[in-house]
């Protein structure tokens, strides 16, 4: 099988497990990799034998790169993305698409003019916990889904991430940072969302750095910190979502989906992984289910070796930008909700991403 050469842009915290997808998948390789930062840019290159370490601007004008992978800081994606687009590259990019809808639009638009794909993160909604529970909901096991509940609680990035100043900045913040997890999991198992509200604060205007590079110092914040959601699925389920950066300590689930015959209790959907566990309607406990697909383990990289191999099939990729822009646009439908004190409509015609096949083998997409 023949490899895209894929370009990295941004070296920073996560780029390392994309540079392991590249020797993992059998249809991709990173030929190049690049940053602001070119010391960050050598350091990648030299750690997981990159050829060419660069500039942004030498990277987008190779003519080997067919696909960049966008790993900036979130208010960096747009114009990184936006450049590849022009430069006539494939886009592959980190969470959030966008950290607005006005630019994530851009971005659809841009891609279809210049015929070229974009597809973001997250991809661990193509994982062996989430894929199974997408077939256990296809095949009936609790019945219609009608509710859903999503919990993120935690007390924000500054005790581990190095640099964490981008989390408490508009596109930060709980909902645009682990949102799209939870969210691209939920669109996934029950569809599509067609309207928000919510309520949204911040309980701390500013936060101190505890991890070590920067230690001590203060950020101010920018965005709330607790959002509080509910939506309607265009399914008529009915949603419930809070994320907050404010919680010290929560006894909640991540994600349930409440059927007419039963209830699924879902993965962490920043995991690839279980446990999945059923209690029917009935039933006096839950049985833990065992995982029907591979890619348990962290494979971020696989929603971008998914899209290389649907350009090679020409079929649609699963990790879609059309995906991760409902995605975005219910995000900001809740801050928007949050403001106006009013539902916010969120029209979408997608439709839920195909299922993976079951006998994938590692490195394998079709
Ligand atoms: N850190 C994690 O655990 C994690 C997990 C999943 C997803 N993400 C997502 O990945 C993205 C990057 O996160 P990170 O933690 O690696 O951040 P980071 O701050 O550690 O790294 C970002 C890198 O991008 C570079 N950069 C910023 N703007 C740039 C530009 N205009 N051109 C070129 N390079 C630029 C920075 O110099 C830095 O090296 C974010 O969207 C984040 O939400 C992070």
């Amino acid at each position: 099988m023949s490899k895209m050469n894929v370009g990295i842009i941004g070296c920073g915290n996560i780029s390392g497990i994309y540079c392991k997808a590249g020797k993992r998948f059998a249809n991709w390789r990173v030929l190049a990799c690049a940053d602001l930062d070119m010391a960050r840019a050598k350091a990648k290159a030299a750690e997981f034998e990159i050829p060419i370490a660069c500039s942004t601007g030498e990277l987008l004008r190779n003519p080997e790169i067919e696909m960049v992978i966008n790993l900036t800081v979130p208010k960096a994606h747009a114009e990184i993305t936006l450049a590849a687009i022009e430069h006539g590259k494939h886009v592959y990019g980190e969470k959030p698409l966008a950290t607005t809808r006005q630019a994530g639009r851009r971005i659809l638009e841009a891609a279809q003019a210049k015929g070229v794909r974009v597809g973001s993160a997250p991809d661990t909604f193509l994982g062996g916990g989430l894929q199974t529970c997408r077939k256990l909901i296809d095949d009936g096991w609790i019945g219609q889904p009608v509710a859903a509940t999503a919990f993120m609680t935690s007390h924000g990035c500054e005790s581990w991430h190095p640099d964490p100043d981008f989390f408490y900045q508009p596109g930060g913040g709980p909902m645009f940072d682990m949102g799209p997890y939870y969210l691209t999991a939920l669109v996934n198992l029950v569809g599509p969302i067609h309207r928000v509200c919510g309520s949204a604060g911040a309980a701390f205007p500013e936060r101190r750095i505890t991890s070590q590079a920067k230690f001590g110092t203060m950020i101010k914040v920018h965005t709330p910190t607790h959002i509080a959601g509910v939506f309607d699925f265009a399914s008529g389920a009915i949603g419930t979502i809070i994320t907050s950066f404010d919680v010290w300590a929560a006894n909640l689930p991540r994600i349930e989906i409440y059927g007419t015959t039963g209830t699924l209790l879902v993965p962490d959907p920043n995991t690839f992984g279980g446990p999945v566990q059923v209690r029917r309607a009935g039933a006096s406990e839950w049985s833990t289910v065992p995982l029907a697909f591979g890619y348990q383990d962290n494979s971020r990289g696989l929603g971008c070796a998914d899209m290389i191999s649907a350009i090679a099939h020409h079929r649609p990729h699963r990790a879609s930008g059309d995906l991760a822009y409902h995605v975005l646009d219910v995000m900001e439908g809740f801050l928007d909700a949050a403001r106006a004190a009013a539902y916010v409509k969120t029209p979408t015609a997608l439709t839920r991403p195909a299922p993976l096949p079951l006998d994938l083998r590692d490195g394998e997409i079709d």
